[in-house]
C-alpha cells in the first residue's frame, strides 16, 4: 500500500450551517484516527484559519456528536479570506500547526475556498452541506432531509389551523437562490400552489387558477409554499392573493427553524459517509476534490468541475408538483356543480 500522503488534517465547517455537520465532524476525525492521521477542528470556518483558531479533535471530544443539530466547530463567513493577504495568513496557520490536509463542509463558497488553498500547495476536500441542496455535482447536500422534514412538520400544523379557520397559508421557506427545498416540501404537504425562483410565475395561472379549481373541488384552505428567492418573498404572494380574492390570507415565514434540529437518518448517515471518503481521499494523496453522491453512489469529483456546473432544478419533481397541485390540470377534474367559486 502507498504510504499515506497526509500526517494531520484540518476539518472547518463553513457558510450557513446544517443538521448533519456534526457528524461529518465525527466521520472525518474518526476515519482520520482510524488511519493514524490526527484530526485538528478549526473553528468558524475560513475565520478561524486565518487566526488559529482552533481545537485538537479525538474519540473523546467527537463522541455523541452525530444526533446533534449545528456544528461544534461553528460557522461564519470570512470577507478577510476574500484578500490574498486573508488567504496568506491561513496558509501560515497550516504550516504553524502542521496542517497537510483541509476538509471543508459547506456550499459553493467553501469549495471555492478550498480552491484557492490549493492553489497555495495544500491538500483538500470539500463536502456539500447545505439545506439548500444546490451543490451541482451532488443530487444531495447534507442537511436537506432535515430541512424539509422540519418544515413540514410546521407546515402540518399550520394546516391544522388554516383548516380551522377556512384560510390561505403562504409559507416562505429558506433558499436564497435554489427552490429544492419548496419544491420537495412543497410535494410532501400537498401545496395547492409552489413558486420557486429558478421558474417565472405568473399569479393568476400558477397561484390564482390552482385555489379557484380547489375551490370549486371542496377544499375551504389552502397551502402555497414559496421560496424565500421569489422576489417579494410569500408577503408579496400573499397580496396577489388577497387583492384577486376574498381569503383570510396569512403569512408565515419559517426563517432558520429550518437550519436547526437533530438530524434525520439520511442525514447522519450521508454525512458519515462522506466524512469517511474525504479523509480516505486526503490518505491516498488526493486533492482538490469534491465529494458527491450520483446515482446512489459516493464519488469524487474536480473542484474547478464541480463549481463550473449548474444545479438545475429537479424537472421530474417539478411536473409531478404541476400535476399535484392541478396547474397543469386535465379539463375534467373540476366538478362542475358547486357556484360558490
Ligand atoms: O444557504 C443556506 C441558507 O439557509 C439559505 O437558504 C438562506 O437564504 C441563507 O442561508 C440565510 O443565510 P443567513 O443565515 O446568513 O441569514
Amino acid at each position: 500500500m502507498e504510504e499515506k500522503k497526509v500526517r494531520r488534517i484540518g476539518v472547518f465547517t463553513s457558510g450557513g450551517d446544517a443538521p448533519g455537520m456534526n457528524a461529518a465532524i465525527r466521520a472525518v476525525t474518526r476515519t482520520a484516527l482510524h488511519m493514524g492521521i490526527e484530526c485538528i477542528g478549526i473553528r468558524r470556518g475560513y475565520h478561524g484559519l486565518i487566526n488559529c483558531d482552533v481545537v485538537p479533535l479525538d474519540l473523546g471530544s467527537v463522541s455523541g456528536l452525530s444526533r446533534q443539530g449545528g456544528t461544534m466547530l461553528y460557522s461564519a463567513r470570512s470577507k478577510e479570506f476574500m484578500t490574498p493577504e486573508g488567504r496568506e495568513k491561513a496558509l501560515n496557520t497550516c504550516k504553524l500547526l502542521g496542517i497537510d490536509g483541509l476538509v471543508g463542509i459547506g456550499g459553493d463558497g467553501t469549495f471555492r475556498g478550498l480552491l484557492e488553498l490549493s492553489k497555495l500547495g495544500i491538500s483538500v476536500v470539500g463536502i456539500p452541506g447545505t439545506i439548500d441542496n444546490d451543490i451541482s455535482c451532488s443530487s444531495y447536500t447534507i442537511g436537506f432531509d432535515t430541512a424539509c422534514n422540519t418544515a413540514l412538520d410546521s407546515i402540518d400544523k399550520l394546516r391544522d389551523t388554516m383548516q380551522s379557520h377556512e384560510r390561505c397559508s403562504v409559507v416562505e421557506v429558506m433558499g436564497r437562490h435554489a427552490g429544492h427545498l419548496a419544491l420537495y416540501v412543497g410535494v410532501a404537504c400537498g401545496a395547492t400552489a409552489v413558486i420557486v425562483p429558478e421558474r417565472p410565475f405568473d399569479a393568476e395561472q400558477d397561484i390564482l387558477e390552482p385555489i379557484r379549481r380547489a375551490r370549486l373541488n371542496g377544499r375551504t384552505h389552502f397551502m402555497v409554499i414559496v421560496a424565500e428567492g421569489v422576489e417579494g418573498g410569500a408577503y408579496a404572494v400573499a397580496d396577489q392573493i388577497r387583492a384577486a380574492t376574498a381569503l383570510d390570507t396569512r403569512v408565515t415565514v419559517l426563517g432558520h427553524v429550518q437550519r436547526g434540529g437533530s438530524p434525520s437518518s439520511r442525514d447522519r448517515v450521508t454525512a458519515t459517509y462522506m466524512g469517511y471518503e474525504a479523509v480516505k481521499l486526503l490518505a491516498e494523496g488526493e486533492s482538490g476534490r469534491v465529494i458527491c453522491l450520483q446515482n446512489d453512489q459516493y464519488v469524487d469529483m474536480d473542484i474547478n468541475e464541480a463549481l463550473s456546473m449548474k444545479k438545475e432544478l429537479d424537472m421530474q419533481t417539478y411536473t409531478v408538483m404541476r400535476i399535484m397541485t392541478g396547474v397543469d390540470h386535465a379539463p375534467d377534474t373540476v366538478r362542475p356543480s358547486r357556484s360558490d367559486a
